[in-house]
């Protein structure tokens, strides 16, 4: 081989391996990618579902009453000392920072503490955050299942009486889309601005 063969030859190698190195990670992506899309998927599949609960004016309602609106869920309880009242402050705040875009989002907050949180504590309770505020609550064992189907971790602590006591639960907003379907949830924050800039990013 002449020189100018060899150079060929080694271009040609060179040019060859960078064809299959670029190929191999075009295939490397798109099988992550079809990865990241099962994820996805399963994850709508399992948080959120069918529910049957009373409101905070009396009525009986189903998850069918909530449909054709986005809905901001939060699981928590009325006599919570501290991370629900910010939780649904904070949430108060970034729909109203919002402005109009959030008029759409229903905003919603479930007990999981239905012995204590009756129709009528929920009322006064939701009426603290807004008008717009819709409470929920139920019977222990819907309360359960709802709280099973968003993937909800809730438990009594035991207190000093019956009465007084409080609940361990997770403290996590859900996005649902207006077809009723899980779209994303956010951790808990304290920063109004950064949650309406997390749901208005996923409207
Ligand atoms: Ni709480």
């Amino acid at each position: 081989m002449s020189k100018r063969q060899i150079i060929i030859f080694l271009t040609c190698t060179i040019v060859a391996l960078g064809v299959l190195a670029g190929a191999s990670t075009l295939w490397m992506r798109s099988g992550s990618l079809s990865s990241s899309d099962g994820i996805r998927t399963s994850g709508e599949a399992l948080v959120g579902g069918p529910f049957s609960l009373t409101d905070h004016t009396g009525a009986r309602v189903t998850q069918d009453d909530f449909l054709g609106r986005p809905m901001m869920l939060y699981f928590g309880y009325t006599f919570c000392p501290d991370v629900c009242p910010t939780s649904l402050q904070v949430l108060a705040v970034a729909l109203e920072e919002m402005g109009e875009e959030a008029d759409v989002i229903q905003p919603v907050f479930v007990t999981i503490d239905p012995a204590r949180d009756t129709v009528e504590q929920m009322a006064e309770y939701v009426g603290y955050f807004g008008d717009d505020f819709i409470g929920l609550t139920g019977t222990d064992e819907e309360i359960a299942d709802i709280a099973r189907t968003y993937r909800v971790y809730y438990g009594k602590v035991d207190g000093e009486s019956e009465d007084d006591y409080l609940m361990d639960h997770s403290s996590i907003f859900y996005l649902m889309g207006a077809d009723g379907k899980f779209v994303k949830h956010f951790s808990y924050t304290t920063d109004p601005e950064q949650l309406a800039l997390d749901i208005a990013a996923h409207l």
